[in-house]
């Protein structure tokens, strides 16, 4: 029998509950960095999860578990993260003091930052560390609050599939996990997250390895389904069909790739105007690079529109990047093709049982 002096760290399931897909990642910890355990995804019907918002529990409940049998999970412990309206990430400055006086004081320093009633969300807070190290009377304070009922929604649905809820996280951060294990960055880099769901975009910037802004927008892959649908007169599998790059009869491809066309420039323009408003809020600083992810992505040209418009080199993100594929156990061009829907599920399974 093997002897560990210290026990591993229990990993947790990394379950993406998004609107468009859910998600799910396993992974396991080894001498030599992490493996992955498990993965698997399945489509959701657009109605199930409307805008973030969980419309048919029952349903995306079976989606669930079928995806739990399918994967022979046996572990209870998740993560799951929230996004979109219900969730207030920002970066505020507040007078040195401990971490113990913040805790006491949080609510009442948060509250003008929240445009909700600060009796409806939980608050959790993360004091940034100066680069520098010099000292001063202000501190940089990392604000995060969700509304109570949407973490009840999402903690429901979670438990009634079976689960236990061990960790909950916000997209924003599940990327800068993932991005932290994967990818290297230059001492004041600033590099740019960008996660296109099937309905939210999530703008993530970070310095140097730190976060330095974040921001949800409303508009993601299903904008482009919807829009076809309404345009040739097409079903919704026949949309998202031809938003693969399938052929599908009624469609021209010509008339196809204008819409497209128009509507990766909308989503471009509001990545630069999200970048344009970082700068003026920093010293004008410059991001280096984008890092693209999330099913909306892959969408035709999209990447050559944002480099082009936004003046930024982009890479489609490889959340496995740094992470051991067994081969005997994975499908290689399944997990190549799904690779950017599974960021932020990456991002949750690295959590650990524990976590705040
Ligand atoms: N090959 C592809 N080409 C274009 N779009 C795609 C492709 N594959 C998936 N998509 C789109 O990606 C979206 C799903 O991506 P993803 O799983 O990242 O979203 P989600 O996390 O479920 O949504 P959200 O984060 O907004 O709740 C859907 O809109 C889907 O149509
Ligand atoms: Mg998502």
């Amino acid at each position: 029998m093997g002897f560990s002096l210290f026990s591993q760290p229990k990993s947790l399931i990394g379950l993406d509950i998004g609107s468009g897909a859910i998600k799910l990642v396993q992974l396991s910890k080894g001498n030599s960095g992490y493996k992955l355990k498990r993965f698997g995804v399945r489509t959701l019907e657009s109605e199930l999860i409307v805008d973030g918002t969980i419309m048919d529990a029952e349903r995306v409940i079976s989606v669930i578990k079928d995806l739990l049998d399918e994967l022979s999970v046996k572990e209870k412990e998740a993560a799951f993260s929230v996004s979109g309206h219900s969730v207030i990430v920002k970066k505020i400055q507040l007078p040195v003091m401990t971490e113990e006086e913040l805790d006491e004081s949080i609510k009442w320093e948060a509250e003008q930052y929240i445009p909700f009633d600060i009796n409806d969300v939980n608050i959790d807070f993360h004091i940034l560390e100066e680069e520098d190290g010099e000292a001063r009377d202000q501190m940089d304070v990392l604000l995060v609050a969700v509304k109570k009922e949407k973490l009840t929604e999402y903690t429901s649905v979670v438990n009634e599939s079976g689960l236990s809820s061990a960790v909950v996280d916000v997209d924003a951060f599940t990327l800068e996990n993932m991005f932290g294990i994967n990818y290297e960055v230059m001492e004041g880099e600033i590099i740019a997250l960008v996660d296109i769901g099937a309905s939210v975009m999530n703008i993530n910037i970070i310095k140097g390895g730190t976060f330095a802004f974040t921001r949800d927008i409303s508009i993601g892959g299903n904008r482009y389904t919807e829009t076809i649908q309404r345009e040739f007169n097409v079903n919704y599998e026949q949309a998202e069909k031809a938003k693969r790059g399938e052929d599908v009869e009624e469609i021209d491809p010509e008339m196809l790739s204008n819409i497209v066309n128009l509507l990766n420039d909308k989503i471009v323009s509001e990545v630069v105007r999200s970048f344009d408003y970082f700068k003026t809020t920093s010293n004008n600083e410059e991001i280096d690079r984008i890092l693209l992810s999330g099913g909306g992505a892959k969408v035709a040209n999209l990447v050559s529109c944002l480099e082009e418009k936004s003046g930024v080199p982009v890479e489609m993100v490889n959340p496995f990047k740094r992470i051991e594929i067994p081969e005997t156990q994975f499908d290689l061009d399944f997990i190549r093709e799904m690779a950017p829907l599974a960021s932020v599920g990456v991002g949750l399974a690295l959590r650990e049982v524990g976590d705040r």
